[in-house]
């Protein structure tokens, strides 16, 4: 695909012109706010000769060996969307930092696109990526990249700085971000004052109080001690939901990518070699680098409800009464229904027993006679893990309902699946593949009768 006739010099950046319309009609949803088009970065002399199709089967080590070039990125394509945090994982030398970097060309791409929230910025003047580093994108390093002899105001103030933003202003909103990173009371310290985790809570003070779109992260945490690491993870993840920025975070660390990302990229030798959400990267890696990584990852901390739930097998109106339930129930091979409203949204448990009783006291319509339905049996999120899972199976012979956000029924996992779902660890699990299809396709149906059904 790649030839030089696509190669085009623009004010130093050497890069392979890819319209954008083209990036973005390539990414499919649309709902993508970075894509990344088979970008390139090859370190050494004449860089392009890398491409040529002559060397399409050559590996990292010939291009070391017989051309003296060092391949950082190898034809790179992903998709990050907007509010998500997208994790990029591999081992040292792999091309995280190399590809983060290239995101807002601190250094160059040899060829590709990189398009943010519609511009493509390997095509920007050097003007223009200035102002667009500086409004858009804020960046988090390892090592904090404090000044000295700056306060921690002054350090954390550094960008709205650079903005042009008046004092008064500046040292206002830092303020403001240096509490909601926990540095309330350190305003006037420096930094050799600070422990490297405090430290680090600088630097994203820093990145926070521009107020960019886009952070990214390389290895923000991995020079502090684990339980230090824990905390900030957490309260990145409180920030996270606040603040809805679009992260593109690095670590050598799998629980720390599994924990915060949404989707997880995985690098080897400058190449993504699987893309995925947390449950596929450790369910279904795609080779044996990839399942290395992931070997010692405990199953109930990554499988979720929606892996396993079933459509609901007998569900009754409120409106309707005991006979039409025990009509439903038979005709299922379950023995409770769950009773929903007009909008399908989930308000408890009728087993056989409370719907007979219903029946002698002659109760005509459910939502008359709250006390036959168990209000206290309550609804999971289609997140939640096998941990949160497996205890509550245990207390209770009855599935567990799992609703969406509004409360609307979406399905219902059994305890019998959750022992299954853990007994099927192999990755490439067929009916594995096919339950999670079916479980989407079910969810997806949920939220349409719902739409539908609206009064
Ligand atoms: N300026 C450079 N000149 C030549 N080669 C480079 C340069 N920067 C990076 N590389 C090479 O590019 C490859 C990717 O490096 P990169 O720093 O992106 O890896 P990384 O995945 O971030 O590793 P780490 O986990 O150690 O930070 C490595 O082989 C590295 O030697
Ligand atoms: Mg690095």
């Amino acid at each position: 695909m790649q030839n030089n006739d696509d190669i085009r010099d623009n004010g130093g950046a050497t890069a392979a012109v890819i319209p954008v319309a083209e990036a973005d009609g390539g990414a499919g949803s649309g709902s993508d706010y970075i894509t990344v088009k088979s970008l390139w970065k090859v370190f050494g002399r004449n860089p392009l000769r890398v491409l040529e199709p002559e060397y399409a089967d050559k590996d990292k080590a010939f291009f070391q060996g017989e051309l003296g070039n060092v391949v950082g990125l190898r034809d790179v394509n992903l998709e990050v969307r907007k509010g998500e945090t997208f994790v990029i994982m591999g081992l040292s030398g792999s091309g995280k930092s190399t590809l983060v970097r290239c995101l807002l060309r601190l250094i160059e791409p040899t060829a590709g696109a990189v398009v943010i929230d519609g511009s493509d910025i390997t095509q920007m003047s050097d003007k223009e990526l200035v102002e667009f580093r500086r409004d858009k994108i804020a960046m988090v390093f390892q090592h904090y990249g404090l000044m000295p002899h700056r306060t921690v105001l002054d350090n954390a103030s550094w960008g709205l700085e650079v903005q042009g933003v008046a004092k008064e202003e500046r040292y206002e909103r830092t303020r403001k971000t240096l509490d909601l990173v926990g540095l309330g009371g350190w305003e006037e310290s420096y930094p050799r004052q600070l422990s490297g985790g405090m430290q680090q809570r600088v630097g994203l003070a820093r990145a926070l109080v521009v107020n960019t779109d886009i952070l990214l992260m390389d290895e923000p945490f991995s020079g502090l001690d684990p339980l230090i690491r824990r905390q900030m993870q957490d309260e990145l993840l409180n920030l996270q939901t606040e603040l809805q920025k679009t992260i593109v975070f690095i670590t050598h660390d799998l629980n720390e990518a599994l924990k915060l990302g949404d989707h997880i990229a995985i690098m080897q030798n400058g190449e993504v070699v699987q893309i995925g959400s947390p449950e596929d990267i450790v369910l279904r890696p795609e080779d044996q680098y990839v399942g290395d990584f992931t070997q010692d990852v405990r199953l109930e901390s990554v499988l979720t409800a929606s892996k396993v739930m079933v459509s609901p097998k007998s569900t009754v109106m409120g409106h309707q009464g005991p006979r039409a339930a025990l009509h439903t129930i038979g005709n299922s091979d379950g023995d409770v229904a769950w009773v929903v409203d007009r909008r399908h949204r989930y308000m408890g448990l009728l087993t056989i027993p409370s719907t007979e009783r219903a029946l002698r006291a002659g109760v005509r319509r459910f939502d008359e006679a709250w006390e036959f339905i168990d209000q206290e049996h309550k609804p999971v999120s289609p997140d939640t893990t096998f941990d949160q899972l497996i205890p509550m199976a245990m207390s209770n012979d009855h599935p567990i309902p799992v609703t969406n956000a509004d409360n609307m029924l979406l399905g219902e996992v059994h305890r019998s699946a959750l022992a299954e779902a853990l007994a099927e660890t192999s990755a490439a699990d067929p009916d594995y593949a096919a339950n999670a299809t079916l479980n989407a396709a079910i969810a997806a149906e949920g939220n349409e009768t719902a739409g539908d059904d609206g009064s």
